[in-house]
């Protein structure tokens, strides 16, 4: 019997699957995903999937797979639907606890199959998209190719050790004492290889079958691991401080000035700013990159740069800067607020009664930094 293997059939990307991880807990991000899943989190009021979506359709990739989790998944698939709006078709895969990057993949081996796929974490983002990537993966031999991009704290994430050919030599996940300053971004392409080597290893000691130990795994196998340093950004949105720097390098690289809603003659609206429509600036004072959402209304305030504020939001007697708004805040009579991160309807208002004291009635998990 002979069997026929067509060479280069790697070179289709249609061939090519995609693996998005949806879901997890999102801990890191409470209060806000105790309510919203944390990849639909908007930065520049877009849903952080949308992005990732785009970044793998564009690659060519239109069969998709989705993790999602019991606590989100129905948010998820709501926001997503079955994927035309971006010529993809959608499959989503339920896992039922967050076991692990690598408990996700072996979650997804039905729809994976025995075809190559790119991973990608629904909470990241890169500069310039994945084509490349993918083009590098499905035109070489590698049995893995992993995204690496130089950090200040390698103790926090997945690290690579290179040898003096730039090949890797290991891989060691949150190192006590970091072997290189070069972390795994969430971004990987395999072949169906690792599904072997995933079945090889054992939960860290964090419970977790961690994807990392996976293509060590490869490696020790004599798989080849290829791999790219990033040059570009590289945005992991998994904390608050960062879902603000993500809004703050996406507004800074993609923003245009698109005025649809009404300015009054006292109001003054200064560089790259979008106005939607149906919004009302009076007034007031708009210092871009600054995003306002359709339906909001801007009276006596400043919004300053680098600010995201959703649809339906108001903004009276108040000065904000470097935010996330989600959709209709209320804020009033706040002198300056600044790297505020706001969940949908949160309302924060000074009382202009003299009244002295601070009243609070937050939500679970809240974080007020007075
Ligand atoms: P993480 O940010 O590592 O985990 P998390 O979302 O549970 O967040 P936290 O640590 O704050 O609780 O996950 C990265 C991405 O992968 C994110 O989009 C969630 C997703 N994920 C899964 O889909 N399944 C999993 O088992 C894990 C661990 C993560």
């Amino acid at each position: 019997m002979y069997i026929l293997v067509t060479p280069g059939w790697r070179d289709d990307p249609n061939r090519m699957k995609a693996l998005i991880l949806a879901g997890g807990k999102g801990t890191r991000l409470k209060p806000l995903t105790n309510t919203i899943a944390k990849q639909l989190i908007p930065v520049a009021n877009k849903p952080i999937l949308h992005y990732v979506l785009e970044q793998v359709t564009s690659a060519g990739i239109s069969d998709i797979g989705i993790i999602i989790s019991p606590e989100t998944g129905c948010l998820i698939k709501e926001a997503l639907g079955d994927g035309k709006r971006w010529g993809a078709r959608i499959t989503y895969i339920p896992q039922s606890e967050p076991l692990g990057l690598a408990h996700a993949v072996q979650t997804a081996r039905p729809f994976l199959g025995d075809s190559s796929f790119l991973m990608f974490l629904g909470d990241n983002l890169i500069h310039g998209g994945v084509d490349v990537f993918v083009e590098r993966f499905t035109t070489g031999e590698a049995d893995a190719l992993v995204l690496l991009k130089e950090v200040a704290a390698p103790r926090l994430f997945g690290v690579a050790e290179l040898d003096a050919s730039g090949e890797i030599v290991r891989l060691v996940e949150k190192p006590r004492e970091p072997v290189s300053n070069l972390a795994l971004v969430g971004i990987y392409l395999f072949t169906p290889e690792i599904h072997d080597a995933i079945a090889r290893i054992k939960p860290s000691w964090r419970g977790e079958l961690e994807i990392t130990d996976a293509i060590q795994v490869l490696l020790d196998m004599g798989r080849t691991v290829r791999s790219h340093i990033l040059e570009g950004w590289w945005l992991d949105t998994g904390k608050k401080d960062d879902l603000l720097e993500a809004n703050r390098v996406v507004l800074d690289e993609f923003l245009q000035r698109d005025v649809r809603g009404e300015i009054d003659a006292a109001s003054q609206v200064v560089g790259r700013v979008t106005v939607g429509e149906g919004a009302t600036i009076e007034n007031s004072t708009i210092r871009g990159p600054v995003l306002i959402g359709e339906g909001c209304h801007i009276r006596n305030s400043m919004v300053g740069p680098f600010t995201s504020i959703a649809a339906g939001t108001t903004i009276e007697q108040s000065g904000i800067e470097h935010s996330v708004v989600l959709e209709n805040c209320s804020i009033y009579n706040i002198e300056r607020l600044s790297d505020c991160v706001l969940g949908r309807c949160a309302e924060i208002t000074r009382r202009g009664d003299g009244f002295k004291a601070t009243t609070l009635f937050v939500g679970d998990d809240a974080r007020v930094g007075l």
